[in-house]
């Protein structure tokens, strides 16, 4: 009989738990799990407590554990632990999102050097298979673009305050016990969780690989209920959304809330799910749908990247290997709705035009077109009594 995979697993918190429930109820993985690093030794744990250890070591120096999968929500003790395991030539999954995103070259470089695999198909969508279809089936240049809801905890907000009639920091509370969202929310709310997808996404998409810094991200933390009404009033609601298109061999990416009118499929995508539009130049759209969040669906992901370790899987990066030389761009004009009170107003000459200006007590609003570039230099709209959404009139 083929032998185990003997796992290491790095934390046993939401996800962790996910992986450990999944593994028990999929027969057709040959794989166990052999030690759990946690932190917090004093916490009661659900199954038998010889798991568990605080020693990394306990895990990266024995011999027989074939994969390190770690599921922890630190960053630097994650990118720590997913380099060491890769210097001893142990496979490693990975969900963590940040960790990959703000060391994608480092952990390249750890792959080719040391020759051994890294896989993290969760970190960007939990259960859509997003990373592997991107590198297998669209592989090749006629990619045009990639846009969607990539971040559950936000999703659950929008929906619950929109569907609902929520209030933001009660639907906050709601999406943190079910375990949708990050330990830090901010990441989450402040749409910097979606972005370090979207950057996972660009190198696998379009063989660009960025810093965090390089992608302008804006999130729903200074929504207001009159932006609310605002979109209600036109038929819509509030998606946050990422995308990242092609447009004459050079590339823009931005994360940021969004109109999405009632009839559009993004609609369609409601609570902790995720949903990611890709377009073909032949294929034209095709859309994929599926838990963005949450133990199981999430550890469902990090088991299918540990079933694709038994078969020798591995990324090859096509499109950064393949040298598309796509160049990445922020000169693109986006349409935005601005909402704003007396005491600060947005600088009307960050404005290319502005096509719509309304002023009322207690409600002012400005729609126009501003450069994606423009917008990381414009102070204002860091004040939180000012409010953005992109229009649906946009690339
Ligand atoms: N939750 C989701 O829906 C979701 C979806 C996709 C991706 N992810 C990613 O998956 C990862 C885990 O998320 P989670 O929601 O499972 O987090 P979590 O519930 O907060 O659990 C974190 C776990 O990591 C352990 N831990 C933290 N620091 C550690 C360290 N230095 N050494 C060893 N163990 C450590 C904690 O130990 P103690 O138990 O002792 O405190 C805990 O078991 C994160 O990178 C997150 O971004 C989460």
């Amino acid at each position: 009989m083929e032998r185990k995979i003997k796992l290491g697993l790095f934390g046993f918190g939401c996800v962790g738990q996910g992986l450990y429930n999944v593994l028990h109820q999929t027969m057709g993985i040959n794989a166990e799990i052999k030690r759990i690093c946690i932190k917090h030794p004093e916490k009661k744990r659900p199954i038998d407590a010889g798991f568990f250890t605080t020693r990394r070591d306990e895990i990266l120096n024995d011999p027989e554990i074939d994969v390190v999968v770690e599921l922890i929500d630190e960053v630097d003790a994650a990118f720590e632990i997913v380099s060491a395991a890769l210097r001893k030539k142990k496979a490693v999954v990975s969900a963590n999102k940040k960790m990959i995103a703000e060391n994608f070259e480092a952990l390249l470089n750890l792959q080719r050097e040391y020759n051994t695999p890294f896989l993290y198909e969760a970190s960007c969508c939990a259960s859509i298979p997003v990373i592997r279809n991107l590198e297998e089936y669209y592989d090749n240049d006629l990619l045009t673009s990639v846009e969607g809801i990539l971040n559950g905890s936000t999703n659950y907000i929008l929906t619950h305050i929109f569907e609902h009639g929520q209030a933001f920091d009660e639907a906050l509370k709601k999406a943190q016990e079910l375990g949708y969202a990050e330990s830090d929310p901010s990441l989450d709310v402040k749409a910097l969780d979606p972005k370090y997808k979207l950057l996972i996404i660009l190198v696998h998409a379009f063989g660009i690989l960025l810093k965090p810094d390089d992608i302008f991200n804006y999130g729903i933390q200074n929504l207001k209920d009159a932006d609310i009404r605002h979109a209600r009033e036109k038929n819509a609601c509030i998606k946050l959304v990422a995308k990242c298109k092609k447009m004459d061999n050079k590339v823009f990416a931005y994360c940021m809330p969004r109109f999405v009118s009632l009839s559009d499929t993004l609609n369609k995508v409601t609570n902790e799910y995720n949903g990611l539009l890709m377009e073909g130049a032949f294929s034209e759209h095709q859309f994929f749908m599926g838990k963005g969040a949450g133990g199981n669906s999430t550890g469902s992901a990090v088991l299918s990247d540990i079933s694709a370790l038994t078969y020798q899987y591995r990324y090859e990066y096509k499109k950064l290997n393949q040298h598309l030389n796509y160049g990445f761009t922020q000169d693109i004009d986006l349409e935005v709705y601005v909402s704003y009170n007396e005491k600060v107003k947005p600088n009307q000459r960050d404005f290319v035009s502005i096509s719509v200006k309304h002023e009322s007590p207690g409600f002012n609003y400005l729609i126009g077109k501003i450069n994606l570039a423009r917008l990381k230099q414009c102070d204002w709209l860091q004040n939180e009594s000012v409010n953005m959404v992109l229009t649906e009139n946009n690339y």
